[in-house]
């Protein structure tokens, strides 16, 4: 008996409960543009919204022919894993663990991703490791494959959401359906889709659900969509016992 506590002691010492999965999209602004291509985004999904900000408002990138944005960009590629290289930006609170799904929207920069957001992602995006991430690049006018590439190099071990979409200065007015469409290609709906039982948010049914689910009841917190295992409109120690079923049999609501 005193052997169970104990192993029911560290699983729940193990478990971490994540109680969504939700979609944070990041994003950065200089003119508004970004901004305006997030708005309309969150219009047609449930999504949190991460804005990055410089340290130094003052700046004018566009200057001088974009000079300080060119400025910018070198120090990054000169030395791109020092951390130095990136300018600074405002401290962030929020925490990527709290989603399963990120979409990243930033303007373009003589054909890479603008600086700014390139710091937030150096420093954060071995976080959306194995998680649902889309890209959305804002142009004047140049084609974004330079954006892809610094996307994939921030975020390596991303599970990309489908190709970039790319709304350029002329399209900017249809933001609304081509975010749309985009959504329907990449088939967001579906990959976005919480599963039952992934209570700890990371796309699938184990025994580490089990654990977040007895957290859960334990902690009294049990509001959760995907916990009510026995669809009986509850969340309740019933629901452990029908998930450790699931994973036993690999259906839901066999055995008993
Ligand atoms: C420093 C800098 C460099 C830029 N370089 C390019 C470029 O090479 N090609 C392009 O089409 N647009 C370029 N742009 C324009 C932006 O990509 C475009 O205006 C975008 O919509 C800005 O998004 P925002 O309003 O959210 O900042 C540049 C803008 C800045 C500030």
């Amino acid at each position: 008996m005193k052997k169970i506590q104990i192993i029911i002691l560290l699983l729940l010492a193990m478990a971490s409960v994540d109680m969504s999965a939700k979609t944070l999209v990041v994003y950065y602004s200089y003119t508004g543009n970004c901004h305006e291509i997030v708005q309309t985004l969150t219009s047609q999904i449930d999504a949190d919204t991460l804005r990055i900000y410089p340290v130094d408002k003052t700046q004018h990138y566009e200057a001088n022919n974009y000079a300080l944005g060119t400025q910018l960009l070198n120090a990054i590629y000169a030395d791109p894993t020092n951390p130095d290289s990136y300018p600074a930006i405002d401290p962030v609170t929020i925490s990527l663990d709290d989603y399963s799904n990120y979409i990243i929207v930033t303007p373009l920069w003589w054909s890479h991703m603008a600086a700014i957001l390139q710091t937030y992602l150096f420093h954060h995006g071995s976080e959306m490791a194995g998680k649902n991430v889309g890209l959305i690049v804002s142009s004047h006018s140049s084609g974004i494959s330079g954006v892809v590439a610094d996307a994939q190099r921030l975020v390596p071990e991303a599970e990309w959401m489908g190709n970039a979409l790319w709304i350029n200065n002329a399209n900017h007015p249809n933001r609304e359906s081509l975010i749309r469409n985009w959504l329907i290609a990449i088939d967001y709906d579906n990959l976005t889709a919480e599963v039952k039982g992934d209570i700890n948010g990371d796309g699938e049914v184990t025994i580490g659900d089990v654990t977040a689910l007895i957290d859960m009841l334990l902690s009294g917190d049990a509001n959760h969509p995907q916990a009510d295992c026995n669809n009986d409109s509850e969340v309740t120690i019933g629901d452990v016992t029908a998930l450790i079923d699931y994973l036993l049999s690999g259906s839901w609501g066999t055995s008993r």
